[in-house]
């Protein structure tokens, strides 16, 4: 967390990162806070700033101090985390924010950054079970390879070298089970405890959640249309030497940006000038509605800093669950030491099954098609938000609408209002590495129907003025 230390408000904003991070359920009850120093070496301030803001919790009683030995969790304090407090717990417990949003049951699912099953090639994975099979007979009697099917991933790197000039061998890449396997895969591989790592703000939400769990310092980037502010991204490298930064350039989750190709360049020089991975995780290349995006920043990459992620369980088969990784020695060697602790390969029969689709003439139809259709439901809610007053900037790709409320509603009650007429969407603060931007909303337009896209958006704005209109009058 970068504090600003012209900020008369420091001591508040370190209490604050604590209260946070003993709220998101970081530590157990009895458990151990980092030291003094070591927490003012983390976030870069004065040790009594951190004593100070303890010594408030203490008064708190949300911890607790033991002579000589340091600060504890009170446990009093956690409330909501007591099945933290079960034994059998020996670490500390995660959570995915995101996923417990999207277990609430509503009817109007705009917090689902999915593609609409309707929309997918249901039909055509029909016919290749059989085809698979056939050409296959003991597919499901082997494992695949760790790495991930080699027909597989020689098709794929050919088809990278054709479309996007990424020149890449299948030696180099490694098929995992989507993208989030991927981060979490990176993450393990190379960032520990107390590590920073760079990210911009806001982020996919499960991505803050993973690494906020492997224990690094996040340090946020802020992304604006036009990209990151490069002064900053240098000055925070040079300054917090941070072993990767976790960025979605092209169509971002939750924004739509798209980074453009010279901050690309630079990036990529930035990389390897201050030793800093780019985890470039690209799941929404495809989906584009004019003009096709910049290439992938991996295409800039010549000292080997850039591992490549990209997805293509969002807009083929959510249910295959394959995404690809690239990037080159020694990172894969690495890699492949954590895909294969963590499951051996990804299944082959959905491999294969990929392969079969992804090679023929169809899949290009089915982008064509989705393009439009994703850019019609994109419209449709834009045109119903149209004379609300939020703000938006309109994406040219990708699947949500990231929109500004006014500052005095707050999202998260929105999202209470929301929820009790069955609608449920992501509120901002869950996409911001320092839980704040808590007047931003995220709508996915992809996942429900044109009718139910209409229906829940009228009913969504019909729950915002009633909660407007209640803060008003409580304002006054
Ligand atoms: C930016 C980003 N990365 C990764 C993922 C996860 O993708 P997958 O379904 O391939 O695991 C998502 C899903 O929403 C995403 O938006």
């Amino acid at each position: 967390m970068p504090l600003k230390k012209n900020s008369n408000r420091l001591f508040e904003d370190v209490y604050d990162y604590i209260v946070n991070r003993i709220n998101r359920g970081e530590w157990r009850a009895h458990e151990k806070l980092p030291s003094v120093r070591e927490l003012a070496k983390e976030l870069n301030v004065h040790r009594l700033t951190v004593f100070k803001a303890y010594q408030r919790l203490k008064e708190e009683e949300k911890v607790y101090a033991k002579d000589k030995s340091g600060y504890y969790i009170h446990p009093g304090n956690l409330e909501g985390f007591e099945h933290i407090q079960f034994p059998i717990f020996t670490s500390r417990v995660q959570r995915s924010y995101l996923s417990e949003i999207h277990q609430i049951p509503v009817t109007y699912q705009f917090s689902q950054a999915l593609i609409d099953p309707n929309l997918l090639p249901n039909h055509y994975f029909a016919d290749y079970i059989k085809k698979v099979f056939d050409l296959y007979p003991k597919v499901l009697g082997t494992y695949s390879t760790v790495q991930g099917d080699g027909e597989l991933r020689e098709a794929l790197a050919h088809y990278f070298r054709k479309r996007h000039q990424l020149y890449v061998n299948a030696n180099e890449l490694i098929i995992t089970s989507g993208a989030q396997q991927a981060i979490n895969l990176i993450s393990q591989a190379f960032v520990k405890p107390r590590d920073t790592v760079l990210m911009e703000r806001p982020t996919y939400s499960a991505a803050i959640d993973i690494f906020r769990h492997q224990g690094a310092t996040i340090i946020p980037v802020d992304i604006l249309p036009y990209g990151y502010d490069l002064e900053q991204v240098e000055k925070n490298m040079k300054q917090y030497k941070p072993r990767l930064f976790y960025l979605n350039p092209t169509f971002h989750n939750p924004t739509g940006y798209t980074v453009p190709t010279e901050q690309r360049k630079r990036l990529a020089e930035l990389a390897e000038q201050y030793q800093c991975l780019l985890v470039e995780d690209d799941p929404f290349h495809d989906i584009y509605f004019g003009h096709e995006p910049p290439a992938p920043l991996f295409r800039y990459d010549t000292g080997g800093y850039v591992i490549y992620i990209r997805s293509y369980s969002k807009y083929i088969a959510p249910g295959l669950r394959i995404a690809l990784v690239a990037c080159r020695q020694p990172l894969m060697k690495i890699l492949l030491t954590a895909k294969s602790l963590s499951d051996n390969g990804t299944p082959l029969l959905n491999q294969k099954m990929f392969l079969h689709y992804f090679l023929s003439e169809r899949m290009q139809q089915h982008l064509e098609k989705l393009r439009i259709a994703l850019n019609i439901r994109k419209e449709i809610m834009e045109e119903v938000i149209v004379s609300t007053g939020w703000e938006w900037t309109s994406p040219k790709g990708g699947l949500n609408l990231w929109v500004k409320l006014p500052e005095e509603i707050s999202a998260q009650t929105l999202l209470s209002n929301s929820v009790e007429r069955s609608i449920s969407f992501v509120p901002g603060n869950i996409c911001d590495p320092l839980n704040e931007l808590d007047s931003w909303i995220r709508l996915s337009y992809s996942f429900v129907n044109e009718r139910q896209l209409i229906e829940g958006m009228k009913d969504l704005v019909d729950v915002y003025n009633s909660v407007y209109l209640i803060g008003k009058v409580s304002l006054t």
